[in-house]
């Protein structure tokens, strides 16, 4: 097995978008990438009306490819969030871009330029496993998963409350819209999440459905005739957790006393507070970044 996980192999098309050569299949529409974005995959799961009133809102995204539909998500959520709000977007990728084709792709969306220079300044490393990406200023949480969906789905936790399906076209990439997928984003779904993509194949169609969601077809971007939207019964029990953003948390705990106000447990205090979890931080100093007088220099 190889120790790095495999770059795709790019062709770019007239416009500008990359084509993959293993599955003969564009990353994004000729039609216009961002507009698909938010026609399929924003519209497609509510948003940005489903996020409003919520502090923490989980989105699960299946091939994260140039990181468009990011784009598109960080761009309504830096329009519509409350200041305090946080977007954990958990996003898998089997074959990642290297930064410069990454770059090259971008740059058919001037509108999003900015945001665009920050995911390509901290485009993930070539290397198995979660990354993260912090953006305070927006209250963006960015994970990237690189590995196979099935693998990267199995290992984590949680409930996600809208989904993205964005493999390439299933009849080219069937391992992207497995039955036993589908079965894996459901049980990782919160009650009434959404789930949105681009294709209206009766086999993801099935799957969606015996997976628990509701399926209805929705007139589609640019040349496609038609997009699929889905949608889990609202009344399965319990609260979105943390843990579906955080995967590699062995517990998602409610309230955690943190020894100590020094750096270290003011880094953590405020790491758990972006998890929403609350930290009471206990120190015998009068203040935060005091250190007791027995240890004071001088
Ligand atoms: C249509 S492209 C996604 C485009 C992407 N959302 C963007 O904004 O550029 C499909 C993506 O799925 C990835 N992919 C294909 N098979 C995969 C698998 N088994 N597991 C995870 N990712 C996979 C591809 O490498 C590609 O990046």
């Amino acid at each position: 097995m190889p120790r790095l996980p495999p770059h795709p192999d790019l062709a770019w098309s007239d416009e500008g978008a990359p084509i993959a050569a293993a599955f003969t299949d564009v990353y994004f529409s000729k039609a216009g990438g961002l507009a698909e974005s938010e026609a399929v995959f924003l519209a497609g799961t509510g948003l940005p009306h489903a996020w409003a009133g919520r502090d923490h809102f989980y989105v699960g995204e299946l091939g994260f490819g140039s990181g468009v539909n990011i784009l598109a998500l960080w761009r309504a959520w830096k329009a519509s969030r409350a200041s305090h709000a946080i977007l954990h977007v958990s996003t898998i990728e089997a074959f990642p871009l290297a930064q410069v084709d990454a770059a090259r792709a971008l740059a058919a969306f001037p509108e999003v330029a900015d945001l665009a220079g920050q995911l390509l300044a901290r485009w993930p490393v070539r290397a198995a496993g979660p990354q993260r990406l912090w953006f305070p200023e927006d209250g963006f949480a960015l994970t990237i998963h690189t590995g196979a969906a099935e693998a990267m789905l199995a290992g984590m936790t949680g409930r996600f409350d809208a989904w993205f399906l964005d493999g390439f076209s299933p009849a080219r990439n069937p391992d992207m819209w497995s039955q036993a997928l589908f079965a894996r984003i459901a049980a990782l779904s919160a009650p009434g999440a959404r789930a949105a993509t681009f294709t209206v194949a009766g086999a993801v169609r099935r799957g969606l459905e015996s997976a628990g969601f509701a399926v209805e077809k929705k007139p589609g971007f640019g040349a496609k005739r038609e997009r699929l939207e889905a949608c889990l019964p609202a009344q399965r029990a319990g609260a979105p957790s943390l843990a579906a953003a955080y995967p590699y948390a062995a517990c998602a705990p409610k309230r955690v006393a943190v020894l100590g106000a020094g750096i270290a447990g003011a880094a953590c205090a405020q790491a758990l507070a972006r998890r929403g979890i609350e930290a009471v931080v206990l120190d015998a100093a009068p203040q935060l970044g005091a250190a007791p007088a027995a240890i004071q220099p001088g």
